[in-house]
């Protein structure tokens, strides 16, 4: 299955293709030898033994020489400058110049970091995106965001830069923990969410299926999410609106990241985000209380975790939330739901409602 992300500058558009075999897909090396580059492969150590070099094999297998595959370890705490900067060292130090074409293959992790590299080195490099985690399928891939986490805050270094092509294999989500299947279900849940109730119908009715992994009904789930991520994408690359409602869930949510210092991941610590914010939205009498139901009923269909593990103060969340990409002179803002798929522009809340909310986080 072929999508386009079709943003309003043509260079910046590209295909996504959603397959079941990488090595038997028709379009995948041909496309690669089109742009008669050495190739680097980016990935973290743990795809780098299940992928990454059986990716570095069919490159070979199909006449492509010069190859290097550079891995990182993985987790948050190495998407950092430094990783980025071992990588570039690397690629320079093996005389990769400007005619390269870097490979991502993993997680939203690599595929951030892989993208902010192909963005600055010799000033801007192609890049193909290869997502194994379902997170990075249905999110990370697409919308060209890029970048690293300080010791301030989460993705405070970056920038937005289109990959050329991205290729989806869903047969790497078989050897994908169930732990990480649920944090990808939680951005799915997310664009249904902002985008389309009866998205949000398809995974409370196909809730089953989808945690068996039945291939067709993920398959449908993908295409559906990455439809709604490049819509918000298509129309507004830059985020100066509507791409911004993708950010529902994610004030608090990078900043549970930050606090916990990534004892939390991405998806857990979103899906709480999404949580928070919808409460907030139910006090502000935005959202239903029976909406907020319905979305706790949905988190438990999926086994997702609805309390905070750990006691965290609301002076520490709302220091980390001033750092957030959106907040404005220091004040956080959040995307808040009008209703199940009707998110309103970010906008700021008066402190004691997200103090109530991180509060009913932690009872
Ligand atoms: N750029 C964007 O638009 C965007 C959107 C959403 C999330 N993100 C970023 O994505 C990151 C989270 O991504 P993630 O959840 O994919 O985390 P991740 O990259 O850490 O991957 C999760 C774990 O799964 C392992 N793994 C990956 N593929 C596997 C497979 N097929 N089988 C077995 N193990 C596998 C990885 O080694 C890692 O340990 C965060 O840093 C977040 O900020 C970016
Ligand atoms: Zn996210």
């Amino acid at each position: 299955m072929k999508l386009t992300c079709a943003t309003t500058r043509p260079k910046h558009s590209y295909d996504i293709e959603i397959c079941r075999s990488l090595a038997l897909n028709p379009t995948f090396l041909p496309f690669i030898k089109t742009f008669k580059r050495r190739v680097v492969i980016v990935t973290d150590t743990t795809v780098a033994t299940l992928y990454g070099e059986r990716l570095r094999q069919l490159l070979e297998s199909s006449g492509l020489s010069e190859i290097l595959l550079c891995s990182f370890p993985e987790g948050e705490r190495f998407k950092t400058r430094a990783t980025k900067e071992n990588i570039e060292d690397t690629m320079l130090s093996c005389g990769y110049g400007r005619d390269s074409l870097l490979i991502a293959i993993g997680g939203g992790i690599v595929t951030d970091i892989g993208g902010y590299v192909a963005a600055t080195y010799c000033r801007g490099i192609p890049y193909i995106l290869i997502p194994t985690t379902l997170l990075a399928m249905v999110d990370a891939s697409i919308g060209g965001k890029t970048g690293v986490n300080t010791s301030l805050g989460k993705n405070l270094v970056g920038c937005i830069y289109q990959p050329t092509g991205v290729y989806v294999d869903v047969s790497c989500l078989s050897t994908l923990p169930d732990k990480n299947i649920r944090e990808g279900i939680v951005e799915m849940m997310k664009h249904g969410l902002i985008a389309d109730v009866s998205y949000i119908e398809f995974l409370e009715k196909k809730a089953k299926a989808m945690q068996a992994l039945d291939l067709p009904t993920l398959e449908d789930a993908i295409a559906c999410s990455c439809r709604i991520k490049m819509e918000f994408v298509e129309q507004d690359e830059e985020e100066r609106g509507k791409r911004s409602l993708l950010n529902f869930g994610h004030t608090i949510g990078h900043a549970l990241e930050t606090v916990t210092d990534y004892a939390l991941s991405h998806g857990e610590a979103v899906a709480l985000g999404i949580l928070a914010e919808a409460k907030m939205a139910v006090d502000l009498q935005l959202l239903s209380p029976q909406s907020l139901d319905r979305i706790m009923s949905l988190f438990s269909l999926y086994a997702i975790s609805t309390r905070l593990p750990q006691k965290i103060s609301e002076n520490t969340m709302w220091d980390a939330m001033t750092l957030d990409k959106k907040a404005v002179q220091k004040t956080p803002r959040f995307v808040l739901l009008n209703g199940i798929g009707n998110p309103l522009l970010p906008t700021q809340v008066e402190r004691e409602y997200v103090k109530k909310a991180l509060d009913w986080l932690q009872q």
